[in-house]
């Protein structure tokens, strides 16, 4: 099979924002504890956080983590989370039926945050709280002092505030999942005077909206609308979030599973451009994809789990090597789109839904997905090519899915361009002639995440069994083209020096 994609330096949608690559901690089964917290671990810090996984947290390349949830944070109140750890209380926690022990709090994050090298993305409760708890979270992490909040994270132990700068207005509040669910008009009012308070407060953050579930919502589209027409002047992003399945083991349709992420992510830029035109504003509504990955594997066994419990192995889905072809043509599509997504969080970080996999007293290891999003972290820097595609395509529910999936990103600073690239043929090789216009560039490393079965897992004690393959070449565009073969069920970075 043959296909040939054209970049021209001239040509580019924009300036990737490093917080595409950013992910997520949520206080859910053993995300934080097991996860990324666990005292009596043999690498645990003083502060009972575990090293081994803040190295793999630092390897992954993620700049920023969304914090406390997710579902969680719908019933959460920031309050239980600091002082003294023995006054902290234990509660029901509603959305997963746990009990939270609140161990770990804003404070303890905020120190984690800053051990791991990432930014965090705070959501706020507005499920069953509101404006007043809101504005009360950002005053506790952001001003300066001489307060009685300010004075409170003094006292516990951060006389620098943490500088929060990105705040998400609440969790899913469109699901009737969500601990205090909101009709659109309800939310949009609660949303922006929330919003109102906090910029009050502190007028330099960022506010991200809550979208629609997923965009098979009922209300998808109007949910986007409603918010968006009451809180246009206020907030910055709205959020998408979007899990993706093979159940019914229907292999090409997984692997073009990003088709269905891009449609999504353009149906809400013309929802926000919409808005905008309605109030005649050149304001852009940025988009902030805020929960993604493959979500599937871990169903049944999460089902198995007594209601109750404290910290149980919930959502521990096990990533096959299928998972990371679409996990890495997700990050091509974030790419492709950076013109409009400026933030994006692969959910979850550790244990849940996540690159990052631990047993409790034991080791820590890269789950597959790991490695598409590790590349792309490190080398998706830059700007992203507007790319001419010529490509054989196949069927899915009507859909023309090309084979190739493809990112060029541009690197003038480090003087280098890399071509992201999965192929998702499962039986054919793809001869790829890539032409170059106005870019002398030299392939100088290949990097492939390749394996023969779609199964292969990682596992501790099998840690490496699908992981990337570097190859050093030396090839010179001749006449701005250069040919590869790129394997069948493959996900290459082809690096080149410009
Ligand atoms: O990431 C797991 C859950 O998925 C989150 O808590 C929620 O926001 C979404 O439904």
């Amino acid at each position: 099979m043959k296909a040939k994609l054209t970049y021209s330096k001239n040509f580019t949608v924009g300036k990737i924002d490093p917080r595409i690559y950013g992910s997520f901690v949520e206080h859910l089964g053993r995300c934080v504890y097991g996860g990324i917290y666990e005292p009596t671990h043999p690498t645990a810090d003083e502060n009972g956080f575990r090293r081994d996984v803040l190295e793999l947290v630092r390897e992954l390349g993620t700049p920023i983590v969304r914090y406390p949830g997710g579902n969680f944070v719908s019933g959460y109140n920031w309050e239980d989370g600091t002082g003294p750890r023995d006054k902290r209380p234990v509660r029901t926690e509603l959305a997963w039926h746990t009990l939270e022990t609140n161990e770990v709090g804003i404070d303890d994050f905020a120190g984690w945050a800053k051990k791991a090298g990432v930014e965090i993305m705070q959501a706020v409760n507005l499920g069953t709280r509101g404006p007043q708890e809101a504005k009360d979270l950002v005053e506790y992490c952001n001003f300066p002092g001489g307060t009685e909040l300010s004075d409170r994270r003094r006292a516990n132990g951060h006389e620098e505030p943490f500088g929060v700068k990105v705040w998400c207005l609440g969790n899913e509040m469109d699901g009737p999942w969500q601990t205090g669910a909101k009709k659109p008009v309800e939310y949009a009012r609660i949303a922006r005077e929330a919003a109102k308070l906090m910029k009050w407060l502190d007028p330099s953050i960022e506010l991200v909206a809550c979208g629609s579930s997923n965009m098979w919502m009922p209300t998808f589209g109007e949910w986007e609308a409603t918010v968006l027409d009451e809180t246009f002047d206020m907030v910055d992003y709205i959020s998408l979030h979007s899990y993706y399945a093979n159940r019914d083991k229907n292999m090409p349709k997984f692997l073009a599973s990003s088709v269905a992420m891009d449609k999504f992510i353009k149906s809400v830029v013309a929802i926000c451009d919409y808005i905008a035109a309605k109030k005649h504003s050149s304001k852009k509504i940025m988009l902030s994809f805020d929960e993604w990955n493959v979500w599937y594997h871990s169903d049944e066994a999460t089902a198995e789990i007594p209601m109750w419990s404290i910290a149980p192995p919930q959502l521990e889905d096990v990533y096959d090597f299928a998972d990371a072809l679409v996990v890495g043509s997700f990050l091509t599509t974030l790419m492709n789109n950076c013109d409009r997504v400026k933030m994006a969080c692969i959910a979850q970080l550790v244990n849940v839904i996540a690159p990052i996999m631990t047993r409790n007293g034991g080791g820590a290891w890269r789950q597959t997905i790991f490695h598409p999003f590790a590349l792309s972290a490190r080398y998706g820097r830059g700007e992203t090519l507007r790319p001419a595609l010529d490509c054989p395509t196949y069927d899915v529910d009507g859909d023309a899915v090309p084979y190739l999936e493809a990112a060029g990103v541009l690197n003038e600073e480090a003087k280098e361009l890399t071509i992201f690239a999965v192929n998702r043929s499962i039986d054919e090789p793809l001869e790829l002639e890539i032409n170059l216009e106005n870019i002398d560039a030299t392939l100088f490393e290949r990097i492939l995440v390749g394996h023969d079965s779609f199964d292969a897992t990682n596992t501790e004690t099998d840690p490496d069994n699908v992981a990337p393959v570097t190859t050093s070449t030396s090839e010179p565009t001749v006449g701005g083209k250069l040919s590869v073969t790129l394997e069948p069920h493959s996900y290459n970075v082809l690096r080149f020096k410009i």
